[in-house]
């Protein structure tokens, strides 16, 4: 399979498999618990319709959005995403790169494995850090510090994982970083030499946005145990208060699900909020960011910047989104697949794709600006 066969989010997902060792492939495709927010997350926008106007001369579309003060060419970004080398060498340059090509913005994780300053040389994009917020105070202030000084546009803190969620994949596979592995989990390993290859001929694994500060050579420390031991389960709104002071600049949560949540966020001066149940992979059963979009934009759409991501495929899909009232849409699995199936012209290819589904869909709407998509444009088929 070549990168020239990949048409589709699904047609990436098969190469990547077909390259990925399969505790690589199923920490990234994996949820939570039975996966019912995960399989719910795209099957929400497929029960809502779009409803086209037709004859508007759409000759120049121009998909441009301004969200949390950064002006993005299109209305889709790469969601910050963890242990991005561990999938393909280049990792978040490959993510970088890309989407300063595609004039967007895109995230670097607490747990990247590029640092954020590199990536920031690397992009011309808008950049926004993932920040977890740990249980040592130090550490929380250091990164603060260094994401100011390397001059990160945007600041994002995750608030859906005070705690580990139930990977149930992951526990089959052993998946932990670095590779402590069930006998099966190994073998996987051994039928993907390129991959293994690959992963040994490059720079060794780091997380350098932690590494003063987590003993990365000692014993295998997985994402479960990470959250649960060395995030701040205590974490309150009065200290997210505080680091939005101390930020003084463009500040979102990422994971904020209710409007309670939402209204307390623009109490406390976040300019943004992204609606995220973190790709399906934290509480299992909880609902999904595009069905709760409408009563969130509804309740603060007015006073703060609502973005949302978890479950997008297709440019349909971010045209609901933006339909609804969301001002960007953020991506994950459908930029990592590319990511570990080609790297950097992998993810470029996927950039591309879904720029052309826009562009495609919105002339199909007959819309030539991202704002003429209204809620007239919707219908829900079931609740
Ligand atoms: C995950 C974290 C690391 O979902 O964001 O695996």
């Amino acid at each position: 399979m070549r990168l020239s066969d990949c048409h589709s989010f699904h047609d990436f997902r098969r190469m990547a498999k077909r390259r990925l060792p399969g505790p690589i492939f199923n920490y990234i495709d994996g949820g939570a618990d039975d996966e019912v927010t995960y399989r719910r997350n795209t099957a929400s926008f497929e029960a809502c319709d779009l409803v086209p106007n037709v004859l508007r001369g759409v000759t120049d579309v121009d998909m441009s959005v301004t969200v949390m003060g950064q002006r993005l060419a299109m209305p889709v970004y790469c969601s910050p995403t963890a242990l991005q080398r561990l999938f393909h060498h280049q990792g978040e340059r490959a993510v970088a790169a890309a989407a300063g090509k595609f004039g967007t913005m895109f995230g670097v994780s607490s747990l990247g494995t590029v640092s954020l300053e590199e990536a920031r040389r690397i992009s011309s994009g808008p950049q926004v850090y993932q920040f977890y917020f740990h249980k040592d105070r130090g550490l929380n202030r250091e990164m603060m510090a260094r994401a100011k000084q390397a001059g990160i546009e945007v600041m994002m803190l995750t608030v859906d994982s005070i705690t580990g969620g139930n990977r149930e994949r992951d526990k089959r596979t052993g998946f932990a970083i670095p590779f402590r592995l069930t006998l099966g989990g190994m073998a996987q390993f051994a039928m993907k030499p390129a991959w293994g290859i690959n992963y040994v001929t490059h720079e060794r694994f780091r997380l350098p946005q932690l590494e003063n500060h987590i003993a990365m050579d000692g014993g295998a420390l997985s994402i479960s145990r990470y959250f649960t031991e060395m995030l701040d389960p205590g974490m309150t709104w009065d200290d997210v208060a505080e680091m939005v002071r101390d930020w003084g600049g463009q500040f979102c949560l990422k994971g904020v699900m209710s409007v309670e949540d939402a209204k307390r966020a623009v109490a406390i001066g976040c300019t943004g909020i992204v609606l995220s149940n973190h790709g399906g992979r934290q509480l299992d059963g909880s609902r999904s960011a595009f069905d709760q979009l409408a009563e969130i934009v509804d309740a603060v759409g007015d006073r703060i910047d609502v973005i949302m991501d978890g479950g997008v495929q297709r440019g349909t899909h971010v045209l609901k989104a933006l339909a609804l009232g969301a001002k960007a849409v953020g991506l994950g699995r459908y930029y990592l697949f590319p990511l570990a199936a080609a790297g950097q012209p992998g993810v470029e290819r996927a950039l591309e794709l879904m720029r052309i589904e826009i562009e495609r869909d919105m002339k199909l709407m007959g819309c030539t600006k991202i704002d003429q998509l209204t809620r007239d444009s919707l219908r829900f088929t079931r609740g």
